[in-house]
């Protein structure tokens, strides 16, 4: 490594190299070059706002806009070469920049800062990650709502402490999760919604002396205006935390469905059958049928949630303005979108492919006297009884049923009548689970 290039930007007060450590230890660019559109996109809005407000000449300005867009075009056919040397993805650009157009490349970097250029990249890199995002969510969306319309009428159990509870659909159970999703995009929204202002112009924390314009670039980059304030521009990161937290959240939320589906798939429940192109075999069972699809996406909330920890624990007392620690930032929200994004296509793939055994769903909503709460509520609402009375009667009514190893609706109105005389013929369609679910609509 040459000493010379590799502290081109900032090595005039040094004498001697960085360490090979110091290198490895300071270098982003294996992260961050994922931002390289988005470092170009800032620049050209930078350098014509320079050249708008006179700090370059026009031809200075056109000059390195050209040359940016040179840069550009030699990442996306994969001729660009990023050196570690050059640590990020901000000073790799101008380097290269350099390297075509001269001197003046060094004018790009006038009433500018790294530290207000890395976080502008950042959040329209975030931007669009969020419509990405909300994308993927949406076509979930669409898979639900498709089951959702086609299980209306299919009956399950519905689970309390995974415990039979009440008879429920498949739809309401389906729908319960097409909602949980659908504040997640507002969510995400709100999100996008606060960090839509531009640091840029902010500088390396006290803003610039130069006459330049804040609101030619944030217009420019399609900020709906600049951050106010210099410090809190270029050293907030609550808007990394709140895409995070969005993340976290709604990747909980898949881990619940996920957990639900590796549940249903089991031969014990058996209310489902997962497809063959989102299940993998066993190297020493070949009977087995694995959902590890629904497990790795289980699995994966884990480390979505671990990302939002790593940043708040990153952020936590950290003083202002800008603090190397805070580099940190790309590798858990790029990890979060990978993998969130991949989830959701995951459970959409699984969802879709997703055979549902209705029969087994019918006869276990049948199961666990799941209709106890409905005799109840007859109880009350044929005789008038208090409800606390009408489940001390219906408990009754279960402890016997359990004894004859029947379920309620098989339990003979002369039994039903031995605990409580008042119950006639009648009671009999408030035990059925189809009548259950139906007068519950
Ligand atoms: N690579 C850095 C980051 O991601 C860019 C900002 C560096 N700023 C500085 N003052 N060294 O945070």
């Amino acid at each position: 490594m040459s000493k010379k290039s590799s502290h081109q930007m900032w090595g005039g007060r040094f004498d001697q190299a960085p360490d090979d450590i110091m290198v490895q230890i300071n270098a982003s660019i294996d992260v961050d070059k994922r931002l390289y559109k988005q470092d170009i996109r800032g620049s050209i809005a930078h350098v014509k706002m320079l050249g708008a407000c006179g700090i370059l000449t026009k031809a200075e300005a056109r000059k390195i806009e050209k040359g940016l867009n040179k840069v550009l075009q030699e990442i996306e056919t994969g001729k660009f070469v990023f050196k570690i040397e050059l640590e990020d993805v901000h000073m790799n650009i101008e380097a290269r920049l350099k390297e075509l157009i001269g001197d003046v490349a060094g004018k790009l970097h006038t009433a500018r800062s790294r530290n207000d250029q890395v976080v502008t990249d950042f959040r329209l890199w975030m931007k669009e990650a969020i419509v990405e995002i909300e994308r993927h969510i949406g076509s979930l969306q669409d898979v639900l709502n498709k089951q959702t319309k086609a299980h209306k009428e299919t009956i399950m159990p519905g689970f309390t402490h995974l415990q039979i509870a009440q008879p429920v659909t498949l739809a309401l159970h389906l729908q319960a999760y097409a909602d949980m999703l659908a504040r997640d995009k507002t969510r995400f929204l709100d999100a996008l919604e606060r960090m839509d202002e531009c640091p840029l112009g902010a500088c390396a924390l006290a803003g610039t002396s130069y006459p330049t314009d804040r609101n030619m670039t944030a217009k420019e980059l399609g900020f709906r205006q600049p951050v106010r304030n210099t410090l809190d521009a270029v050293s907030s990161r609550d808007f990394v935390l709140e895409f995070l937290s969005a993340c976290a959240i709604c990747s909980s939320h898949l881990s619940r469905l996920a957990e639900e589906l590796v549940l249903w798939s089991t031969t014990q429940f058996g209310f489902i059958t997962l497809s063959d192109r989102f299940t993998t075999g066993s190297s020493i069972m070949p009977q087995k049928k694995n959902p590890d699809a629904a497990e790795l996406v289980r699995g994966k909330s884990g480390r979505v949630t671990g990302n939002l920890v790593q940043m708040l624990t990153v952020m936590k007392a950290l003083p202002l303005a800008y603090n190397k620690d805070m580099q940190e930032d790309k590798t858990a929200v790029f990890d979060s979108f990978d993998t969130l994004t991949l989830c959701l296509k995951a459970m959409s793939g699984m969802l879709s492919g997703m055979k549902v055994h209705k029969d087994r769903l019918l006869q276990d909503a049948e199961n666990g006297y799941s209709t106890a709460t409905d005799l109840a509520d007859w109880l009350v609402t044929e005789l008038g009884m208090p409800f606390r009375q009408a489940h001390h009667v219906t408990g009754k009514i279960v402890k016997l049923a359990e004894k004859q190893g029947k379920k309620l609706d098989r339990l003979s109105l002369a039994d039903m009548r031995s605990i409580e005389k008042g119950i006639t013929q009648d009671v009999y369609k408030a035990l059925s689970v189809v009548h259950a679910v139906k007068r519950r609509a």
